[in-house]
């Protein structure tokens, strides 16, 4: 195997996945719905594969905790088998860095997943195309699947059982429409549920449930027609109503998933009060207390001071179109160990 190092950028859904199919197989995790999202410049994961004489994982320069090295390896397993591979996968040494501007939660599972998919494939010398990877990238977390490509990306749901066609594709490169979004931080520290529980949760108990699944290709399929026409307008109204709507199921879901904190509620007020001055800016959040605002690059800086003046909003970042995800190998430094 060779040595690869891979990096890609967290995503923002604009149209929102909540809720795995049903009737197939968990490992698949296979959304409920399509989604679209935007690349982030600023919010970038850094992994490398090589040959190790164990598996190990180390996040962000401590051997991350069990739970998330099983996830890890059996990951690589998923890359391995899926390459074609005969015979047992190599031990790996699995490095990864998050370069997200402060540690105050955001997600990193999306661009997390991505690199590793990018540099396991690489590493086991495996040429997938990037439709491939992006199936494989969702097996690790759904919103991995659209961290494979940059700029305006679609996860399609596809028909096939097997999931094979549930993959990303890009709709805009970053260059083709320029956008900003300012991400509010309201506080410090990691979700309360995770998503996989609470879309289950929602999934079994949730009276909105259906309506939430049943509402997403119009909405999918709105939000493309704008990205093709660069309708800021259009595509953010689409943005708050897809955000709206999952949170909407996600309140009415028994016991309740409230991701939001005080400071959520002023900041998403503050954006419409700069809406209503003339600054178009479009909210939407995901499972966790943080705002993200939709806006031109142009009004970007004015709306982050908006932002940052918002009693307990304690950090604010503005972020534009990121790249798509890429990978560079080395032969390895040494022989293979642990074959
Ligand atoms: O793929 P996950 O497990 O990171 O779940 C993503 C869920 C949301 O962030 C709320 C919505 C989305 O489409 O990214």
């Amino acid at each position: 195997m060779l040595t690869a190092h891979a990096t890609a950028h967290s995503n923002i859904a604009l149209v929102k996945y909540w809720g795995k199919r049903r009737g197939v197989a968990p490992e698949l995790n296979l959304p409920a719905v399509g989604s679209l999202s935007l690349t982030l410049d600023a919010l970038r994961t850094e992994t490398s594969v090589a040959a190790g004489s164990t598996d190990s994982f180390t996040l962000d320069g401590e051997r991350a905790r069990d739970g998330e090295g099983a996830k890890v390896f059996a990951h690589l397993d998923h890359v391995w088998a899926s390459a074609g591979h005969a015979g047992p996968r190599p031990t790996c040494a699995v490095e990864s860095t998050n370069h997200f501007p402060t540690a105050a939660g955001l997600a990193s599972s999306a661009s997390g997943f991505a690199a590793l998919t990018m540099a396991a494939a690489a590493a086991f010398e495996w040429d997938a195309s990037r439709g491939t990877l992006s199936t494989l990238a969702r097996m690790g977390s759904g919103s991995a699947a659209r961290s494979i490509f940059g700029g305006l990306v679609r996860l399609d749901l596809g028909d096939n059982p097997d999931g094979s066609d549930c993959r990303a594709r890009r709709l805009a490169q970053p260059e083709d429409w320029p956008l900003s979004l300012v991400v509010a931080q309201t506080t410090v520290g990691r979700k309360a549920v995770g998503s996989t529980g609470g879309m289950e949760r929602s999934r079994q108990t949730s009276p909105y449930f259906d309506a939430w699944i049943d509402a997403s290709p119009r909405e999918l399929d709105a939000a493309e027609a704008a990205v093709e026409a660069r309708d800021l307008a259009t595509l953010g109204a689409i943005t708050e109503r897809s955000c709206f709507a999952m949170h909407a199921c996600m309140i009415a879901t028994d016991p309740p998933l409230l991701y939001w904190n005080g400071v959520t509620v002023e900041a998403i007020k503050a954006c419409w009060e700069a809406r209503a001055q003339g600054l178009p800016a479009f909210v939407t959040i995901d499972a966790g207390p943080h705002v993200k605002a939709l806006c031109r690059p142009q009004d970007a800086a004015a709306l982050a001071d908006l932002l940052r003046a918002v009693p307990g909003v304690t950090d604010v970042l503005v972020c534009r179109p990121g790249p798509d995800a890429s990978v560079r190998t080395q032969p390895a430094a040494h022989a293979e160990v642990g074959q």
